[in-house]
C-alpha cells in the first residue's frame, strides 16, 4: 500500500487537535498470550493489540495446542499448564519478540519444535538467545531462523546480559520457570520489564535486588484478568506530530507509562515540548497516564547510554522531530536499532534525506546526528516493510512542504492498525 500525504497545510495542526485512543501495547499483548498460555486458567484480557506481530503469537500458541479465542481487542486464552508439541512449523512472521520469548517456553518442554519467519527475521541475531538458552541445556540447530529448538529439563544459570535486550532478559526467565532452581540475570542497563510484572501477577516468585532479577521455577502460574494500556511506542508518532505542528494540541488516553518505556517522554520535554500527564494509575502493576501534548518551538537534544532502552523503538520517530527542531540532535549508543527490523539507522538517514536538499542525517557506528531546522519537501519515500521507518516517514511528510509518496504502508498494521485512517490529507492507494 502506498500513501500520498499532503504536507505543511495550515490547518494540520487543527485538524490533528483530538483525544486519541491508540491500540494496546504490543509487548504486553504479545505476554498476554504467552503467559495465559502456560499458566492454569483462563486468561481474559481486554485492549488487546490485534496487530499482526501479536495474530502471529496468537498463531503459535494455537499450534502448541492452546485454545484461544480472539475478537476485536478481546482476548480469552484457556492454559492447561502445558503445551502440546506442534505438528507445524511455527511461523512467527515478523515478530522477533515472538520469536525470542517462545524460544524461552520452549526450551522448557519435553518436545522439539521449530520456528521460523520472514525475511527480516531470518537476518536477525538469535545467537543471543541461543547462548543462554543452550546454557541451560535447551538444544538448537543453529543461531538464525529458522532455527529448530528441543527443549526439556533445564538447569538454572546465571546470566549477565551482553546487551541490553528485554527479549533475551524475558527468554531466560521464562525458561527459569522450568529450571531446577534459581535463575539470575544480571542486566546492565535496565530493559522494559513486563515480563517479570506479568510473572509477579500470575504468582511467580521473581525479584529483583539492584541489577540482578531472580526467577524460581514455578510450575503453577494463575491465569488473570488484564487491561491492556495503549502502546507508548505508537502514542509516539500522535505525541511528535502533536509536538511538531504548529497549533496542535493532542491528547492520549489510557497509555501505558511503565518507567522503563517513558524515555520518548523525557526526550520530547527536554527538547522544549508541553507534555502533561493525568489520570495516573495502577493497572495490572504497570502505570497507566492520560497524555496531552502541545506544539511548541523544540531545540536538539542529546540521547545516549542507559536511556537508550527506555526509548529504542522510538528513535526513528525522534529523528523525524529532531529535523524539525533547531539545532543538531545527537544519538550515540544505539547500535541495537542496526538488529531491528530493519537497520534504522542507516534507513532512517536515507529515506529522511529524501525530504531534504542538503543531507540533514549523518550516521554512526552506534547513532546519528540530526540537523534540525533545514527546509523540508514533499518526496518519494518507502518504509523498507518497517512498520516504525512507515509511521515515521508519515510525520515527516506531514510537516514538510509538498507531497509525498510513501510505498510499503501496510507494515504500520505489525504494531498500529488504522495508523494512516489518523493522518489528515492523505489517500491510500494500493
Ligand atoms: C521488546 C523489546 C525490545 C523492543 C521490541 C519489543 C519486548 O527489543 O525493541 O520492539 O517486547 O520485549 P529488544 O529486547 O531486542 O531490545
Amino acid at each position: 500500500m502506498t500513501v500520498i500525504i499532503n504536507g505543511g497545510n495550515a490547518d494540520t495542526g487543527k485538524l490533528i487537535s483530538k483525544t486519541y485512543d491508540i491500540p494496546g501495547d504490543k509487548s504486553i499483548s504479545h505476554r498476554a498470550v504467552m503467559l495465559g498460555a502456560i499458566a492454569t486458567g483462563v486468561t481474559e484480557a481486554t485492549g488487546f493489540l490485534t496487530g499482526d506481530d501479536c495474530i502471529s503469537t496468537i498463531n503459535c500458541f494455537r499450534a502448541l495446542g492452546v485454545e484461544i479465542e480472539q475478537s476485536g481487542d478481546k482476548l480469552r486464552v484457556t492454559g492447561r499448564g502445558e503445551l502440546l508439541e506442534p505438528d507445524r512449523v511455527l511461523d512467527v512472521g515478523n515478530s522477533g519478540t515472538t520469536m525470542r520469548l517462545m524460544a524461552g517456553i520452549l526450551a522448557g518442554q519435553p518436545f522439539k519444535s521449530n520456528l521460523t519467519g520472514d525475511e527480516s527475521i531470518q537476518k536477525r541475531p538469535m545467537r543471543r538467545i541461543t547462548e543462554p538458552l543452550s546454557l541451560m541445556g535447551a538444544k538448537f540447530s543453529g543461531d538464525m531462523a529458522p532455527l529448530s529448538i528441543e527443549g526439556g529439563r533445564l538447569k538454572a544459570i546465571n546470566y549477565t546480559l551482553p546487551v541490553a535486550s528485554a527479549q533475551v532478559k524475558s527468554a531466560i526467565l521464562l525458561a527459569g520457570l522450568y529450571a531446577d532452581g534459581e535463575t539470575l540475570v544480571k542486566e546492565p542497563i535496565p530493559s522494559r520489564d513486563h515480563t517479570e510484572i506479568m510473572l509477579r501477577q500470575m504468582g511467580a516468585r521473581i525479584e529483583k535486588k539492584s541489577d540482578i532479577i531472580s526467577c524460581a521455577p514455578s510450575p503453577g502460574l494463575k491465569a488473570i484478568n488484564i487491561e491492556v494500556p495503549g502502546d507508548i511506542s505508537s502514542a509516539a508518532f500522535i505525541m511528535g506530530l502533536g509536538a511538531i505542528i504548529p497549533g496542535a494540541r493532542v491528547k492520549l488516553r489510557k497509555i501505558g507509562v511503565n518507567p522503563t518505556r517513558t524515555g520518548i517522554i523525557d526526550v520530547l520535554r527536554r527538547m522544549g515540548a508541553d507534555i502533561r500527564l493525568s489520570n495516573e494509575c495502577i493497572k495490572n502493576g504497570e502505570a497507566v497516564a492520560d497524555i496531552e501534548v502541545k506544539h511548541s518551538r523544540l531545540k536538539a537534544t542529546e540521547i545516549s547510554d542507559g536511556e537508550i532502552p527506555t526509548l529504542i523503538d522510538e528513535i526513528p520517530l525522534i529523528a523525524a522531530v529532531a529535523l524539525f527542531a533547531e539545532g543538531e540532535t545527537v544519538i550515540r549508543d544505539a547500535a541495537e536499532l542496526r538488529v531491528k527490523e530493519t537497520d534504522r539507522i542507516q534507513v532512517v538517514a536515507e529515506e529522511m534525506g529524501k525530504f531534504f536538499e542538503k543531507t540533514p542525517i549523518v550516521t554512526t557506528n552506534d547513532g546519528m546526528i540530526i540537523k534540525g531546522g533545514l527546509p523540508a519537501h514533499g518526496a518519494k519515500a518507502a518504509s523498507r516493510g518497517d512498520h516504525r521507518i512507515a509511521m515515521s516517514l508519515a510525520v515527516t511528510a506531514l510537516a514538510a512542504n509538498g507531497e509525498t509518496e510513501i510505498s510499503g504502508c501496510e507494515s504500520a498494521d505489525i504494531s498500529f492498525p488504522g495508523f494512516f485512517k489518523l493522518i489528515p490529507y492523505s489517500k491510500c492507494t494500493f
